[in-house]
């Protein structure tokens, strides 16, 4: 079985997603869902799946040992689905073109530090973009730079706000994040 563990920070819609999309899987398990947030919805979600959780703090996250201890024991790969916290140099390099991350817009554009979830659809807003899209890439040591594994595009109208561009995005992230994983590992097999 290759184990997935998820990091996750907020509501964890992708987490859950991805979670029943591997529920019988005959390969691929999701094996944690880890949060560095006490009260991120993503572990409610974990529980009700029946998939074991732990909660870390960002001084642990940057003390990396335990983290990392336990993920080597519990994944194979490591998926990041609105987690947003650095991921720590240690933990990359002990799981080379082995994390994952979901982007929601079309890299390299609105990526960075600063650029996550609502931040970023009302930058597309302001920008008046025609469209947008997610962006699934391995994770390097820089934010969002890592290479790029899959885009989807979505158009988008001058009557697009913040919230419906958000809608679309998510739209996209049910659609093809749990396939396009379920690829990337059984290529990696
Ligand atoms: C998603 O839009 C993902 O692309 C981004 O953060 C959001 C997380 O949403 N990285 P959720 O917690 O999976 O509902």
């Amino acid at each position: 079985m290759i184990k997935i563990a998820i990091l996750a920070s907020g509501s964890g819609s992708n987490a859950e997603n991805i979670s029943r999309y591997f529920y019988d899987h005959k390969n691929i398990k999701i094996s944690y869902i880890l949060s560095n947030k006490r009260d991120a919805f993503v572990l409610e979600r974990a529980k009700k799946l029946g998939i074991p959780s732990k909660v870390f703090s960002n001084k642990e996250m940057k003390e990396q040992v335990d983290l990392l201890n336990l993920l080597k024991v519990e994944a194979d790969f490591i998926v990041l689905a609105g987690f947003l916290l650095k991921v720590p140099e240690n933990i990359i390099e002990a799981f080379p073109n082995k994390i994952i991350n979901i982007h929601p817009a079309l890299l390299p554009n609105y990526g960075g530090k600063g650029m996550y979830g609502m931040h970023v659809h009302r930058a597309v807003k302001e920008n008046k973009e025609s469209e947008t899209g997610i962006t699934i890439h391995f994770v390097n040591e820089n934010y969002d730079e890592g290479a790029i594994i899959f885009q989807a595009k979505t158009s988008l109208t001058a009557e697009d706000s913040p919230e419906t561009i958000a809608e679309k995005i998510h739209t996209l992230e049910q659609e093809h994040f749990p396939r396009v994983l379920e690829e990337v590992i059984s290529k990696a097999m």
